[in-house]
């Protein structure tokens, strides 16, 4: 039997994309090799927001080209938005790949392994989706659900637009039978994906439009699902609506995700981001309001070009004012073709540097803060599994999305109540509240 070996690099898009890589291949009689070097197809999903993921990658091709020199038999693929950036030069570059092809056109590598070509191929058009794709699922009781591919939003520093192209959503039908079929088959927590899931339905046809509010309650509504997540929502287009879902949805989780990038008016337009510092924080008012609750995480972006001490100050005071939950922050990377790119200020590393060192002092700050509210509640906990630093001990999600690490006797997929007794800015720790009556 053939073996396959995928190395994945960047977002969850990638993490499912990489799932429906190796369930094709399943289906096509290969299995998974735990190493590289056992396998005869090595593939590589790859990633391309910022220059240390393109790093990254390129590093471990080394190996993947002394394996292929050992055995010229071999396969070398290269998937993903890094494969699409730079499309057919990945053969120049790297005259040992054998086939590369972009994000969601995974069963074009079917065809290729199908084939008799002996010729380097690759396949970069844009496509319908390749959503009916089997996946292999990394945990049984958890699952992705791709909603839509692509974005239409043009932000000035991202090359998503470029890799992944127009958005396009996957019909309301479609996805309800795909969250059916994965409730009947164990799955509990399911995670909505998309580049700006709350844009989703606006390009389908009028008779199968629906909001993505309402794609929540449908969800919701499926017998077996316990837990809603979604990943990610633009500020611009949330609204009321997607927040009532919270507040009334049981499965949808206490956890939003707002990507902020920037807490300065003028550096948001730089951005194209299409709303204000002021907008953003009457969106988060909104949440607090509605949903007390509510965790509250983002991404921010330093060292923008133009971005002056002043600008900087003013994301200060936004994650000040908030009090982020967790905070994903970056050093702002030139990518090839995006409109930054060419701007001229584009900002000393060494201060890009600096405003990092001082944002996440911050973010960790408030986020520790924030984690201390938990201590003394009692919180449901869907096990995943032990603990990575203590195998003794077990470790699971908070319905706000926090790591908790805790004693007790449950198993993988179980939902639990745990006791918290600590918190840092990261993880929560507690135990087990064990049913009394159950075992004597
Ligand atoms: N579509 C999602 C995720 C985009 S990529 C969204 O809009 O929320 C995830 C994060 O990477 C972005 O939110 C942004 O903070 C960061 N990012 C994207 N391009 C970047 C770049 N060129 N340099 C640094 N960070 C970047
Ligand atoms: Fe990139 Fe902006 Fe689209 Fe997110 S919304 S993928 S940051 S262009
Ligand atoms: Fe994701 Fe990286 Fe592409 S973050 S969308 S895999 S560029």
């Amino acid at each position: 039997m053939k073996r396959f070996h995928v190395t994945t690099f960047g977002c969850q898009m990638n993490e499912h994309d990489s799932e429906r890589m190796k369930g094709m291949l399943e289906s096509l009689g290969y299995e998974e090799s735990p190493s590289r070097d056992e396998a005869d197809l090595i593939l590589f999903n790859t990633c391309s927001i910022r220059e240390n993921a393109d790093n990254r990658f390129v590093a471990h091709l080394g190996e993947a080209k002394r394996l292929k020199s050992e055995d010229p038999g071999r396969i070398v693929g290269v998937g993903g938005c890094w494969a699409q950036s730079v499309k057919e030069e990945v053969f120049r570059r790297f005259p040992f790949v054998d086939v590369a092809f972009g994000p969601g056109q995974i069963h074009r590598l079917a065809e290729f392994l199908n084939s008799d070509s002996i010729s380097a191929q690759g396949y970069f058009e844009f496509e319908d989706f390749s959503g009916d794709l089997p996946a292999r699922r990394e945990r049984p009781f958890q699952a992705w659900l791709q909603i839509s591919q692509g974005c239409n939003c043009v932000c000035s520093y991202c090359i998503v637009p470029s890799t992944r192209g127009r958005e396009q959503s996957r019909r309301p039908s479609e996805l309800i039978e795909e969250v059916r079929s994965l409730a009947a088959d164990g799955v509990r927590e399911v995670t909505l994906l998309g580049q700006n899931v709350n844009s989703y339905g606006r390009d389908l046809p009028p008779e199968e439009r629906i909001r993505f509010s309402d794609l929540l309650g449908l969800v919701d509504s499926v017998d077996g699902i316990e837990r809603l997540r979604y990943t990610s929502p633009h500020p611009k287009d949330m609204k009321e609506d997607v927040i009532e879902a919270h507040a009334t949805l049981p499965s949808l989780c206490e956890h939003i995700h707002l990507p902020l990038q920037s807490g300065s008016t003028r550096i948001l337009k730089a951005m194209r981001r299409t709303y204000s510092r002021e907008r953003y924080l009457d969106r988060v008012e909104m949440i607090r309001d509605r949903l007390p609750d509510c965790s509250i995480t983002t991404d921010i972006i330093v060292g923008f070009p133009g971005e002056t001490d002043r600008d900087f100050e003013e994301t200060m005071e936004v994650v000040d004012a908030v009090s982020y939950d967790s905070a994903f922050t970056f050093v702002y990377s030139p990518r090839r073709g995006t409109e930054a790119a060419a701007m001229e200020d584009q900002i000393p590393h060494s201060v890009k540097k600096e405003r990092m060192a001082v944002l996440v002092d911050l973010v960790q700050a408030r986020a520790a803060e924030r984690a201390s509210r938990f201590v003394g509640r009692s919180l449901e906990v869907l096990v995943e599994g032990p603990s990575r630093k203590d195998p003794s001990r077990l470790r699971g999600r908070s319905r706000h999305n926090k790591a908790v690490n805790f004693e007790g006797t449950a198993s993988p997929g179980d939902l639990v109540e745990v006791e918290i007794d600590s918190s840092t800015s990261q993880t929560l720790a507690g135990s087990e509240v064990l049913l009394s009556g159950i075992g004597g």
